[in-house]
């Protein structure tokens, strides 16, 4: 990548609103983003790995190892406590520039944040399809599924506001009278991944929770609140191996069952050709069987994947586009939400 596009890409790691919510990672990737040894390094490995938010991944995980530096840092952050974020800044920028190849050791991972938060989402489309195609019960394939965390759509508590509960997940509709409707039962919950992670693994722990941001304490205290959770909940199977080959293989051997198959910031992670041919994939299957499609992804991967055109603008800058494609229907612009599933919007469905 030509350096100007990886110093755009760091400046717009955080969307508007986020840059909001976590000023001082705001100021962070605007110091990354001017910051000669951060472009060196981030243009010095492979063009697929070239994903900023690496870099951030990478400077919280030494503030998790315990820097002497950057560890009461990121706690304050962690904690809520109000710092000088541009202080902060030149801290953590200092400390890169200082330990350079400590941190180029690190660059050949991969940011495989586990967003559970995006299950509110995600459960909400699951339950209004499964509703208009009176699907009673299912099988779940996360596809990209990074740990898991988002195959348990009918075991997490959603809500519009926090409860207090940290296991919580919140989500705000923007659309006015829409109606939630029940998750159905999932008979099979299965998770795909090229480099699956697991929650009993201490150092896959560490950087899923390096992948998180410090500032938005809630999510944190989510994450370890769902890893909580996790023996209570049924127990899923796993596939590890690139997503095409998988899923091709899954819907082969699954009986006759609806397959829902998700997918949350993953495409973004395939090449052009890739796409097209998980697009590809999925034309042959819906001919054949009963699936259903759930796309949540930033918007530009819908060029690639034959997504209808969206006249309407988001309801909020930096939003992801969530399609739903089935053996029922071809592609449809479902509605809008945050990357994290903060919010959605609504433009099909029911509005009661
Ligand atoms: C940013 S994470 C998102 C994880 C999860 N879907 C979520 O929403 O939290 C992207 C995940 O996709 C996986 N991935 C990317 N390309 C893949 C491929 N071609 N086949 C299988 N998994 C892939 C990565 O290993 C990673 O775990």
């Amino acid at each position: 990548m030509e350096r100007e596009f990886l110093a755009a890409a760091i400046r717009h790691i955080l969307s508007p609103e986020d840059q909001l919510r976590h000023p001082a990672y705001a100021a962070l990737t605007a110091a990354l983003s001017e910051n000669q040894m951060a472009l060196d390094l981030l243009g010095s490995v492979d063009e697929r790995q070239q994903n900023p938010t690496l870099l951030l991944a990478i400077l919280h995980l030494a503030a998790l190892r315990g820097d002497e530096t950057l560890t009461p840092l990121y706690e304050s952050l962690n904690r809520g406590e109000i710092i000088d974020t541009e202080a902060f800044a030149r801290t953590v920028v200092h400390y890169l520039e200082h330990h350079v190849e400590a941190v180029r050791a690190e660059l050949d991972r991969m940011t495989q944040t586990n967003e559970v938060n995006r299950t509110a989402v995600l459960a909400t489309v699951i339950s209004d399809v499964a509703r208009q195609l009176g699907h009673d019960e299912i099988t779940l394939v996360d596809v990209g599924c990074s740990m898991g965390l988002n195959l348990f759509p009918d075991q997490v508590t959603i809500a519009k506001t926090d409860d207090g509960n940290p296991a919580t997940l919140v989500t705000q509709c923007l659309s006015e009278g829409f109606v939630r409707s029940r998750v159905p039962r999932i008979t099979r919950r299965i998770g795909v991944d090229q480099n699956l992670l697991s929650a009993s693994d201490p150092e896959d722990v560490l950087w899923l929770k390096a992948c998180l941001w410090p500032e938005e304490r809630r999510r944190v205290q989510r994450f370890d609140a769902i890893l909580a959770a996790l023996p209570n909940w049924p127990k899923p199977e796993f596939r590890s191996g690139d997503a095409i080959g998988q899923v091709r293989q899954l819907l082969e051997e699954i009986g006759d069952e609806p397959v829902y198959l998700i997918n949350s910031w993953v495409l973004y992670y395939f090449t052009d050709e890739d796409r097209v041919a998980w697009r590809a994939l999925i034309d042959e299957y819906r001919a054949k069987r009963t699936i259903v499609w759930i796309s949540f992804e930033h918007e530009l991967m819908g060029l690639t994947l034959k997504f209808p055109h969206v006249p309407e603008p988001a309801p909020r800058k930096g939003a992801n586009q969530v399609v739903v494609t089935s053996s029922a229907q071809d592609s449809t612009h479902w509605g809008w939400c945050h990357p994290h599933g903060h919010w959605f919007s609504v433009d099909s469905g029911p509005k009661a």
